[in-house]
């Protein structure tokens, strides 16, 4: 026995059974089955220093029961060259999941502000921010060229499953994009942190005034604004799409799912008091302020603003991959266990060049975080703290701290002596 490597008695033990099932397509190497698709969004127009902030219903999607595998996306023009960040500035993008009725006449007011609203039928992901906020599955900004998004064998995010859809109902999926035209701008990170001085604005999308304090941010870049330009400046007017790339499989009973969270630095809990009696809800307000450090008064941090915030997740499970989302100036985020151990350490990588991937200044990737299936373990209740730190040297307005998450509630063995056809891998485990 001793001679016997455990991985050579597992392989026999599984080439037995792929030989004598019927149904040994599922053992199929996930690679081999792996469907992929590169789709265009709805064409945008963007002129010198405009903006556009857009909802798009009913986009292309892999169709019927699936596990995405990946989902990455970049701005392209209509001959499908890749616009870098300095002219066109990727603000974000994000996917949402909803549910329409059959019978729902499809109409522009469907359109709702997803990041900030409610919007019918939404399904939003497994939180865990309060009502519809940050509802998305997918969604990156800059960085989204130089982010992996791929998740490992036997793991998918499961979609389009028969039996969570309303009988009547479709599964469909939105965009928002958020996008600022930055040709021309006189200050380019200015713009793109959505700095109200340089947009002249002094009301919000919805026609409030704005709060004295309030510097930048969403509420001054919406949709339409436009960001001041360098006198005398003109150029052409552009059509633009999000060209996206979807990985997928077919959904089996092999296929783990993972759940999605994304935990915003800004969150905090908030007590409330209801007809029920006091309630704790979170509060995330997607975006915040960092002061520069001539101005803010906590010594000796070497101009790094850290922001924390320290939340349970209500249920656990194993964290299968992580990654955090920031803005230009943003230096890493990190996501603590109770127990102080690092979860994920997300840091980004800033381009030195010119050329669409790699541009100076703009963050072009985030790492990310892979751990081994099973290593790290978030338990039910667990108090997790997101750390996010900027470099402070200069302010930054509008400035975000997310960290997604994607979690198996089970691993695979356990996942598959759960499931109805594979006892085998019992007896697999009865060899030891
Ligand atoms: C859509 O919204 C506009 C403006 O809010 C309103 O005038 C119009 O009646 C709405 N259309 C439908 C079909 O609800
Ligand atoms: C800024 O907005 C005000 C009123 O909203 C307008 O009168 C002024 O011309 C605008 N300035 C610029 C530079 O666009
Ligand atoms: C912060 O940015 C300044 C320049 O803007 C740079 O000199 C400094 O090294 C940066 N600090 C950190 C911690 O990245």
């Amino acid at each position: 026995m001793l001679f016997v490597p455990r991985d050579f008695v597992l392989s026999l033990a599984i080439l037995v059974v792929l030989l004598s099932t019927p149904c040994s397509s599922s053992y199929e190497k996930t690679e081999e089955r792996i469907k992929s698709a590169v789709f265009l969004s709805p064409k945008f127009e963007l002129r010198p220093g405009s903006v556009i902030n857009k909802f798009y219903d009913d986009i292309d999607f892999p169709k019927g029961h699936v596990a995405i595998k990946s989902f990455d996306a970049e701005v392209v023009d209509e001959a499908g060259n890749s616009i870098p960040l300095h002219e066109t500035y990727l603000h974000h993008w994000v996917v949402g999941r909803y549910h329409q009725s059959n019978h729902a006449t499809h109409t522009e007011n469907d359109s709702h502000k997803m990041l900030q609203k409610a919007y019918p039928g939404l399904v939003r992901n497994s939180g865990i921010c309060q009502g519809n906020i940050l509802p998305q599955y997918f969604g990156l900004g800059s960085e989204t060229r130089g982010t992996p998004t791929d998740i490992p064998d036997p793991f998918g995010m499961e979609m389009g499953n028969p039996t969570e859809i309303p009988e009547g109902f479709e599964e469909k999926w939105l965009f928002n994009i958020h996008a600022i035209d930055t040709r021309g701008v006189e200050d380019k990170l200015g713009c793109t942190e959505c700095k109200c001085e340089l947009y002249n604005v002094t009301v919000d999308e919805y026609g409030r005034p704005l709060m004295s304090d309030y510097k930048g941010g969403l509420s001054c870049c919406y949709d339409n604004t436009q960001c001041k330009l360098k006198e005398g400046f003109k150029g052409p007017k552009r059509s633009l799409y999000l060209k996206y790339k979807i990985k997928w499989v077919d959904w089996d009973e092999f296929i783990v799912p993972l759940k999605t969270y994304i935990i915003d630095v800004t969150d905090s809990l908030k007590l409330s008091d209801d007809s029920k009696g006091m309630n704790s809800d979170h509060d995330c307000k997607i975006e915040y302020q960092v002061e520069s450090c001539s101005t803010d008064h906590e010594e000796g941090n070497g101009c790094v603003h850290v922001k924390r915030t320290s939340l349970p997740l209500q249920t656990g499970g194993y964290v299968i991959y992580a990654v955090a989302h920031q803005h230009s100036g943003g230096v890493g985020s990190t996501l603590y266990g109770q127990d102080g151990r690092v979860i994920c350490s997300s840091v980004p990588s800033y381009g030195h060049g010119n050329e669409a991937g790699n541009e100076a200044g703009y963050i072009v990737g985030m790492s990310t975080c892979y751990p081994k299936p099973g290593s790290v373990k978030i338990i039910d209740g667990e108090i997790l703290t997101h750390e996010s730190n900027y470099n402070n040297t200069k302010e930054h307005t509008g400035v975000m701290g997310l960290f997604y998450l994607l979690v198996a509630e089970q691993l695979p063995y356990q996942h598959f002596r759960h499931s109805t056809r594979s006892s085998f891998f019992m007896d697999i485990n009865n060899i030891w």
